[in-house]
């Protein structure tokens, strides 16, 4: 079985795994991070989104081959202790519900803030439009969004 090398959260990590194998799997099953969420499997829902290089990505459409050399961010990898600018917002306004789509919404509103430090709700639905949410989080969504702009420090 082929090795592939990439960064992980910061550390060189080097698994061996079938080239075609989803990042997810190796994420959740190779390396134990299960913060990172199956959802669909299709790259419709967004419960898997991590950042590649910097950019929100749907890890169980990307092939472990093609984050080679990369630099993979994932939810665990956002903060140590929950101290994350959005992850704090989301905990003020408590926007999970069942909780399943919200490590994928973080990243993606990670993304988000730091392409648009200030979205306007317009930015932020078309951003998160794509990251479902079966219990209709959407509106603590938006809300915590422009919580941890106001409070700024996004990184
Ligand atoms: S599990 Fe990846 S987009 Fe749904
Ligand atoms: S909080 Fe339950 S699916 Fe989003």
């Amino acid at each position: 079985m082929p090795s592939f090398t990439f960064t992980l959260n910061g550390k060189g990590t080097t698994v061996d795994a079938h080239a075609g194998m989803p990042l997810l799997w190796v994420l959740r099953d190779t390396l134990g991070l299960t913060g990172t969420k199956f959802g669909c499997g299709k790259g419709l829902c967004g419960s898997c989104t991590v950042h590649i290089d910097g950019e929100a990505a749907r890890s169980c459409i990307t092939p472990i081959e093609n984050v080679t050399g990369a630099s993979v961010l994932t939810i665990e990898g956002l903060s140590l202790n929950r101290i994350h600018p959005v992850q704090r917002a989301w905990i003020q306004d408590e926007v999970p519900q069942c909780g399943y789509c919200q490590s994928g919404q973080i990243m993606t509103a990670v993304a988000l803030l730091k392409k648009h430090p200030k979205p306007t709700d317009a930015e932020i639905d078309e951003s998160m439009g794509n990251n479902l949410c079966r219990c209709g989080t959407y509106q603590r969504i938006r809300r915590a969004i422009h919580r941890a702009s106001a409070e700024g420090g996004v990184r």
